[in-house]
């Protein structure tokens, strides 16, 4: 995800595209740059690793002056941040410049085929084919080649492009990844979000999927990828720039709840091959290396540590090999026993969390191999792997991480379902069934998320709480540490998770009248453990409220409140079920009037020991 503004018009372009960056840093801030229509016969540009304002100090030595221009602020999935893999991409005369948001699913065999006819890469990006492309079928008009261009893409992409001596043109193009237009008077504007834009004007158009954008002269034209040209209604924004930086929700928190059917289906994308079998192009992790492994460590820490839980339990379950999980600030004085048979995957969101490299380094020094879950490109656990997976979720801005954890445990479903059927402990059926059944998960949360409000109505009863606890059973469990763990720092209610068969053995002591406690009820084969369990608290006073499978109405029977989610396999319920509990923390930290985005205490990335 990162962020493309355009412009054409009177105003000095660098000055109206650097703003609209800085309005859409949200989107990914791990490089920049900008490029301008001088109408000499090539294109001025400036690109620079690192936040915009490295950009920005930049052109303040070496300003660019012009009036039509479009500008990138970067979060890298092919290729790490570096000056040479920022946009703009420019074709090998710097006469056609390209900005893209999004990725280019078969970007690899375009590459091989422009390589074959002479065309030179300078970046590792997926984007750098689109230029070349437009630069090979560029005969003088700049709107025919985009289009012969991008029918050869496969993939999400909004695209902006420029041309020396085209002074006053612009063309954009949206499939899949969000762009809009915006009409100012005599200049017009392109941009991922509105918050970029929205200084200058509120009069949009929201782009379709297929539309390519003309601007030339000061007409602008839309047209559908059949070249017909398209009416569209104009949008009037009346959002305020901050709350449109968090793309019209209140916090960042909710925005990227409410990011994870995208985030689910991005992490997903690209990683099916043709014949629906799942290749992980950066687990460079032999099949022979795989059978070799004889034991297998995740360590993180936090929320990440949460989803390695879950990890476990589907890699052992699917690949039969022996998982042991633990929390990084304890592993890396454990003393681990770790060899070249061992195997240790490490989960990190920002990559830099200081435990979980330490974590690595020392299993690198036995021998271990390295594998990185990560969602930053480029970060240093990603440089520190032998092998990466990034979950494709998105800058994630809020301290209380959401999107980042759905989207680890889609990343650990698929690496154990590859390591299960190169170790051939999976059925074909059971294989392509999981699959199946990942890829409809996506829209599952979308249905809960229209649940908000009888979730809001449910905080209401238990916000003036000093405690409360979170109960399951075998990934329920699982599920449960992750959701008191949310409602802890960000709400801060005292909040436990516990395995509902344990609670007997202590701590229902103490529970009394009132406590609330969230009861995730999701295995079948367990459905009548949590009621006697429910039961159990139930007798003590408790205020139940439960998580359980649509059509389970014994539930209903024995707890106060009961909220109902889709039903998908068991194995794959934890991305569901955390969902409402993620909303609960969300309403709760609300409610109680915290900070929900910057919680107290906390930091997003915690690098130090
Ligand atoms: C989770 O909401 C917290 N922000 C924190 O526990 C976090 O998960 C932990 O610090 C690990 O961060 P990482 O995934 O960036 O390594």
């Amino acid at each position: 995800m990162c962020g493309i503004v355009g412009y054409v018009g009177k105003r000095n372009a660098e000055e109206v595209i650097i703003d609209g960056l800085s309005k859409l840093e949200y989107r990914g801030y791990d490089s920049a740059g900008i490029a301008i229509s001088q109408g000499k016969d090539t294109i001025a540009y400036a690109k620079k690793k690192g936040r915009l304002s490295m950009l920005e100090d930049y052109l303040k030595e070496e300003p660019i002056l012009g009036h039509v221009g479009i500008g990138h602020t970067r979060w890298a999935t092919h290729g790490e941040p570096s000056d040479s893999n920022s946009h703009p991409h420019l074709n090998e005369k710097e006469t056609i410049a390209v900005v893209h948001n999004g990725i280019i699913e078969n970007y690899m065999e375009i590459k091989e085929m422009l390589i074959s006819e002479g065309y030179v890469f300078k970046s590792e990006t997926d984007t750098e084919v689109i230029v070349h492309l437009i630069d090979k079928f560029y005969k003088g008009n700049l709107i025919e080649a985009v289009y012969s261009a991008i029918k050869k893409l496969r993939g999400a992409y909004a695209l902006g492009v420029i041309a020396a001596n085209h002074p006053n043109e612009l063309v954009a193009v949206r499939k899949e990844s969000p762009l809009i237009v915006g009409l100012g008077e005599d200049e017009f504007f392109i941009a991922s979000d509105v918050p970029a834009i929205l200084k200058y004007t509120r009069n949009v158009y929201y782009l379709e999927n297929g539309e390519v954008v003309h601007i030339i002269d000061n007409t602008l034209t839309i047209y559908d990828e059949k070249k017909n040209k398209v009416n569209k209604e104009l949008k009037v924004i009346d959002w305020d720039i901050e709350a449109a930086s968090k793309g019209g929700y209140d916090h960042f928190m909710l925005k990227e709840i409410y990011d994870q059917p995208q985030a689910i289906k991005e992490t997903l994308l690209r990683r099916l091959d043709k014949n629906r079998i799942i290749c992980l192009d950066d687990i460079k992790m032999t099949k022979e290396q795989l059978e070799d492994i004889t034991k297998v460590y995740i360590v993180a820490c936090g929320t990440a540590y949460n989803a390695g839980l879950i990890g476990k339990y589907a890699i052992e379950k699917l690949a039969k090999v022996p998982v042991e999980v633990d929390i990084a600030s304890e592993f890396r004085y454990s003393d681990p026993f770790m060899d070249e048979k061992t195997l240790l995957i490490v989960v990190s969101q920002s990559g830099e969390t200081a435990d979980t490299l330490a974590a690595m380094k020392l299993a690198k020094s036995r021998g271990a191999r390295v594998l990185a879950i990560t969602n930053v490109v480029g970060s240093s656990v990603s440089r520190e792997a032998q092998d990466v997976f990034y979950t494709w979720a998105g800058p994630e801005i809020a301290v209380a991480s959401t999107k980042a954890y759905t989207a680890q445990l889609v990343a650990f479903y698929m690496i154990a379902l590859d390591f299960a059927l190169k170790r051939s402990t999976i059925t074909e059926d059971r294989y392509s069934e999981l699959i199946n059944q990942i890829e409809g998960l996506s829209s599952l949360v979308t249905q809960i998320l229209e649940k908000k409000e009888d979730i809001l109505n449910i905080v209401k009863d238990i916000k003036d709480t000093t405690s409360a606890f979170y109960l399951g059973r075998g990934v329920d469990y699982m599920t449960a540490q992750e959701a008191a763990l949310k409602l802890k720092e960000i709400s801060y209610i005292y909040t436990e998770a516990f395995a509902a068969g344990e609670l007997k053995h202590g701590t229902i002591a103490l529970v009394e009248e009132g406590t609330p406690i969230f009861c995730v009820v999701t295995q079948d084969d367990l459905v009548e453990k949590m009621i006697s369990n429910i039961k159990e608290v139930k007798a003590r006073g408790a205020f139940v409220i439960a998580i359980a499978k649509e059509g389970n109405t014994e539930i209903a029977k024995v707890a106060d409140d009961t909220i109902y989610i889709p039903k998908t396999d068991n194995l794959l319920m934890p991305i569901l079920s955390v969902v409402p509990t993620q909303l609960v923390a969300y309403y709760a930290s609300l409610e109680r009037g915290n900070d929900v985005d910057k919680p107290r205490n906390l930091a997003k990335s915690v690098t130090v020991e």
